[in-house]
C-alpha cells in the first residue's frame, strides 16, 4: 500500500508518496504565491492551494500504481482563517499565520475579555496570528464578508473538505484557533459567543489519525485515484513535523527551522504555561504539547540572502564563517521581521542589526542573522525551562536544520545535542504516518513513530563554545527590552 502525505506550507505545498515501510517513493514541491496587501498583512488564495493538489498529486503519482494508494494525510500552516459561504466558496483570501493586523481584537479579547478567562476557556490567550481575533476582525472590518460565513476552517481543512466533501478540523490545528477547550477537546461555547460563532459554523472535530472520510467522486478523478483512498484529518504543521521526527509521547523536543521557528515540547498529559508564553495545545498522537513559535525563523536568512543579498546561494554566503568566528560576532541582529509572538507577543517589534563597525563584513551580518534566530529561539527554551521541563537534547527538522553551521550554532546557543532524523521531510512525512495509522497499518502514531523514525546523525555542544555563546546571549537579551518602545514609533 502507498500513502500521500502533504505539507501546506506558507510557500509551497510538498506532496510525499511513502510506502509501507516509510520509504519515501517520490515528492513534488510546487510554489504559490503570498499577498501582503497592506504593511504586516499576510495572505493567500484558497483555490491556490487547491490548484496544486490537482496539478501535484498526479505528478506524484507518474509512474506508480495509484490503485495502490490508501490514505492521504495533510500538515498545514497552522491559524489561518479560511471561512466559507454557504455553498462553500472561498469568501476572501485566508488571513495566514503571520498576518499582524488584529492588534485591536487580540488587545480586547486579551484586556477586556481578559488573558484569565482565555486561559480558563482555551488554555491560551490571544495572538495577533491566532484565528479568533481574525473572525473579530472581519465582523470589525467587513460586516458584509462576515455575514456571509457559513463554516469557518483552517488551511489544511481546506484541502481536506476539496478532497472528501466533509467539513472537519483536528484537535491539534485546532487548538491555534483559540476556539476550543484544549483540555476537553471540544470547541468553547463561550468563546463562539465572544467571536458571534454559531455551532454549525464550526467543522467537526477529530483526532489527527482519525478518517474523515473518503474522496469525493469529482476528487477521485481531478487526481487520478480511487474513491475508496480514505482521508485522515491530519495536524498543524508542527504537531505533523513533531510526528515526522518521532516527537512523540512524554518528554520529547523537536525544534522546526522553517519560515516560522518553533520549539514543541511532547506530552502524554495536558499542562498550561501559567503566564501562557508557550502555547498549550493538543497534539496529533492523542496528547498534548507545550509550543513557542517564533514568527520569522529561516525565512530571515532567506530574506536577506535572496532580498537583500540577492545571493540564493546559502551555502556559499556561509563559508567565510569560520569555526574562530562563532561566538565572537560583534554583530547582534533581532529577527522580528513579522513582529514577534513567542514569547514577547509584540506585533510592533521589528527587525534590526546592531553592533556594527566600520571592520564589519557582509558574514559578519549573515551569521548574526543565523545566531539571532538561534538566540530567539533560546527565549522559548528559557520559558521552558523556567516551567521546570527538562530538555537534555532536541529533534531538529525543517529548510533551515540542512545547514550543518547553523545546526552547530544551535546546538551550542541551547547547549544540548541535536538529532536530524532519516527521513528528515518535515510535516508532509508525519502526514503521512498519520494516514497509516488511520488506514490501520499501525495502532497508533506512537508505534508508527517506534516503527519508522530512525535519527541519522547528532549535532553535539562544545563546552567552549557553548560558554562563548552564554555571554553573546545575555548581550543579545539586552537588546529587544532596550528598544521595545521605540518600535511603535517607527510604525
Ligand atoms: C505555529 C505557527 C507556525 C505556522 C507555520 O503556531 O504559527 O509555525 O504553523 O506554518
Amino acid at each position: 500500500m502507498l500513502y500521500i502525505g502533504l505539507d501546506l506550507g506558507t510557500s509551497s505545498l510538498k506532496m510525499l508518496l511513502v510506502d509501507e515501510q516509510g520509504q519515501i517513493l517520490n515528492t513534488v514541491t510546487l510554489d504559490y504565491p503570498l499577498y501582503f496587501p497592506q504593511p504586516g498583512w499576510s495572505e493567500q488564495r484558497c483555490e491556490d492551494w487547491w490548484d496544486a493538489c490537482v496539478k501535484g498529486i498526479p505528478q506524484l503519482l507518474e509512474g506508480f500504481d495509484a490503485a495502490e494508494v490508501a490514505g492521504i494525510g495533510a500538515g498545514g500552516q497552522m491559524h489561518g482563517l479560511v471561512a466559507l459561504d454557504k455553498d462553500d466558496n472561498v469568501i476572501r483570501p485566508a488571513i495566514l499565520w503571520n498576518d499582524g493586523r488584529t492588534a485591536d481584537e487580540v488587545d480586547y479579547l486579551n484586556n477586556v475579555i481578559g488573558k484569565a478567562k482565555l486561559s480558563e476557556l482555551t488554555a491560551n490567550i490571544a495572538f495577533a496570528g491566532f484565528t479568533a481575533p481574525k473572525v473579530l476582525w472581519m465582523k470589525n472590518n467587513e460586516p458584509e464578508n462576515f455575514a456571509k460565513i457559513a463554516k469557518i476552517m483552517l488551511p489544511k481543512d481546506y484541502i481536506n473538505y476539496k478532497l472528501t466533501g466533509v467539513h472537519c478540523c483536528d484537535y491539534s490545528d485546532a487548538s491555534g484557533m483559540l476556539l476550543m477547550d484544549v483540555e476537553k477537546k471540544c470547541w468553547s461555547k463561550e468563546m463562539m459567543e465572544i467571536c458571534s460563532l454559531t455551532d454549525d459554523q464550526m467543522p467537526k472535530l477529530f483526532e489527527s489519525y482519525e478518517v474523515v472520510g473518503t474522496l469525493t467522486a469529482e476528487a477521485a478523478k481531478l487526481l487520478g485515484l480511487s474513491e475508496s483512498v480514505k482521508v485522515v484529518a491530519g495536524a498543524g504543521d508542527n504537531a505533523a513535523a513533531a510526528v515526522g521526527t518521532g516527537t512523540v509521547g512524554a518528554g520529547g523536543c523537536n525544534i522546526s527551522l522553517g519560515t516560522s521557528g518553533t520549539v514543541f515540547i511532547s506530552s502524554d498529559s495536558f499542562g498550561v504555561d501559567p503566564n501562557n508564553a508557550l502555547h498549550a495545545f493538543a497534539h496529533a498522537d492523542g496528547g498534548y504539547h507545550l509550543m513557542g513559535c517564533m514568527l520569522s525563523a529561516a525565512s530571515c536568512n532567506k530574506w536577506l540572502c535572496d532580498d537583500i543579498l540577492k545571493n540564493e546561494d546559502y551555502a556559499a554566503e556561509q563559508v567565510d564563517i569560520t569555526d574562530e568566528k562563532l561566538g565572537e560576532n560583534r554583530v547582534f541582529f533581532l529577527p522580528y521581521l513579522m513582529g514577534e509572538r513567542s514569547p514577547i507577543n509584540d506585533t510592533d517589534a521589528r527587525a534590526t542589526f546592531i553592533g556594527m563597525s566600520m571592520d564589519s563584513t557582509r558574514s559578519d551580518m549573515v551569521q548574526a542573522v543565523l545566531e539571532g534566530v538561534a538566540f530567539a529561539i533560546r527565549d522559548s527554551f528559557e520559558v521552558a525551562k523556567a516551567l521546570g521541563i527538562n530538555i537534555p537534547r532536541s529533534k531538529i527538522c525543517g529548510g533551515g536544520s540542512k545547514s550543518p553551521l547553523w545546526r552547530k550554532i544551535f546546538a551550542n546557543v541551547l547547549g544540548i545535542p541535536l538529532d536530524m532524523v532519516k527521513t528528515e521531510q518535515g510535516p508532509g512525512y508525519g502526514a503521512a504516518m498519520l494516514a497509516m495509522v488511520g488506514c490501520g497499518q499501525y495502532a497508533s502514531v506512537i508505534e508508527a513513530a517506534d516503527a519508522l523514525v530512525e535519527v541519522a546523525s547528532t549535532t553535539e555542544p562544545d563546552a567552549v563554545l557553548q560558554a562563548k555563546y552564554q555571554q553573546q546571549y545575555e548581550k543579545f537579551s539586552r537588546i529587544y527590552p532596550a528598544l521595545k518602545e521605540v518600535f511603535p514609533l517607527l510604525k
